[in-house]
C-alpha cells in the first residue's frame, strides 16, 4: 500500500461548464431551483481544476472566469510564503473557450511572466481573436509554451516523480474562433496526468466530441477519467428552448443515448473511477433525486462538485 505523500491531488475548482451553475440570466428549472435554495442542487463555478505533489505549487487546468472566488475557496492555492504569492506555478489550457482563458486576466498582478502551456492553435486563438497575449503583456506578461501533440511527455519541475501526455480531441474551437467551422487537431485537448510514484493515471477531458480510437485507449489505461459531463441529451438546449445547437455541434458529447458516453463509460476496466465535469446548467444529472441521476448512480459514475479532491 502507498503512503499518503506518494499520491498527487487535483482538486476541482469549478465543476459548471461556461455560465456557470445558476447562469446569470438563465430561469430555466435548474438555475430557479438552486437560486431559490431546492434541496439536492448545488450551485458550481465554471470549469477549471488545479495539480499538485507538495499541496503548494499547481499547475491551473484552465483559468475560468470565476477564478478569485475559487482561490478565495481553496487556501491551498494561497501558500504565502511572500507577501505577494500564488500557489499557481504554471498554468495549461485545454482549449480557448471564453470559460476556460478569460480567468487569466485576472492573474495579470503576478510579479513574473504567467508560464502558459497551449497548443499552437489555442495559442493562436488568444493571440487574435481574443488577444489576452497580447494584453497581458502589458502586466505581468506571458511565457508560452507549445503543447506538442505527439504522444511525448510534458514535465514540471513543481511536479516531480510527474508527467502529462496530451492528445488531440475532435471537438469545436470557440465561436469567436476563425476555425469554428473547420477545426483543427489541436484546438481542443485532453491529458494523461500520470504518477510515476504510485502509477496512478487521471485522463481529463472537460469538452469531449468523440470517443476516437486514441481517447478510448487514454480511457482505458486510466484508473480515473474525469470527462465531459456538459449535456444528458443532444437536444437538451434545444428542447429547453435555450439554442437551436445540438450538443455535438457544441462540440459535447451527449452522455444518454446510443452512443452516448454512458455507453462507452459502461465498457471500462472494472474499478476504474468515473467522474463527470464541465456540466451545463440545463444538465438533469445537477439534481441530486433525478431519474438521470440514479441511472448515473447505478452505473457508478460520479458528478463533480466544486472543491472536490482526487488523489491519485
Ligand atoms: C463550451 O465548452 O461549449 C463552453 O462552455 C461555451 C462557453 O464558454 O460559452
Ligand atoms: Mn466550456
Ligand atoms: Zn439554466
Amino acid at each position: 500500500s502507498k503512503s499518503m505523500s506518494e499520491f498527487t491531488v487535483l482538486r476541482v475548482l469549478g465543476s459548471s461548464a461556461g455560465g456557470g451553475f445558476p447562469q446569470w440570466n438563465c430561469n430555466c428549472a435548474n438555475c430557479a431551483g438552486v437560486r431559490a435554495g431546492q434541496p439536492g442542487l448545488q450551485a458550481r463555478t465554471q470549469s477549471s481544476v488545479a495539480w499538485s505533489r507538495n499541496g503548494q505549487d499547481w499547475l491551473l487546468f484552465n483559468a475560468s472566469p470565476d477564478i478569485l472566488t475559487q482561490l478565495q475557496r481553496a487556501p491551498a492555492l494561497q501558500p504565502a510564503r511572500a507577501l505577494r504569492d500564488t500557489g499557481i506555478a504554471a498554468v495549461c489550457l485545454m482549449d480557448a473557450q471564453i470559460d476556460h482563458v478569460t480567468g487569466l486576466l485576472m492573474l495579470r498582478e503576478r510579479g513574473q511572466p504567467l508560464e502558459l502551456w497551449a497548443t499552437p492553435e489555442v495559442l493562436g486563438d488568444i493571440a487574435t481573436g481574443f488577444p489576452l497575449v497580447g494584453m497581458l503583456s502589458h502586466y505581468c506578461g506571458v511565457q508560452t509554451h507549445p503543447v506538442p501533440l505527439d504522444g511525448s511527455a510534458l514535465r514540471w519541475s513543481f511536479l516531480p516523480d510527474s508527467h502529462a501526455v496530451p492528445l488531440a480531441l475532435s471537438s469545436k474551437p470557440p465561436p469567436y474562433s476563425p476555425y469554428r467551422l473547420a477545426p483543427r487537431p489541436g484546438d481542443n485537448i485532453g491529458i494523461t496526468l500520470v504518477n510515476e510514484a504510485t502509477g496512478g493515471r487521471l485522463f481529463y477531458a472537460p469538452g469531449l466530441g468523440d470517443i476516437s480510437p486514441e481517447v478510448w485507449l487514454a480511457m482505458q489505461a486510466a484508473n480515473v477519467v474525469l470527462v465531459d459531463g456538459t449535456f444528458w441529451t443532444g437536444e437538451e438546449m434545444i428542447h429547453a428552448g435555450l439554442s437551436k445547437k445540438h450538443a455535438l455541434d457544441m462540440g459535447h458529447l451527449p452522455q444518454s443515448g446510443p452512443g452516448g458516453l454512458l455507453e462507452h463509460l459502461a465498457r471500462l476496466p472494472a474499478g476504474t473511477r468515473k467522474v463527470l465535469i464541465h456540466i451545463n446548467n440545463t444538465n438533469p444529472i445537477l439534481r441530486e433525486d433525478s431519474p438521470e441521476r440514479r441511472e448515473l448512480d447505478a452505473a457508478g459514475v460520479e458528478v463533480a462538485v466544486d472543491g472536490l479532491e482526487i488523489h491519485f
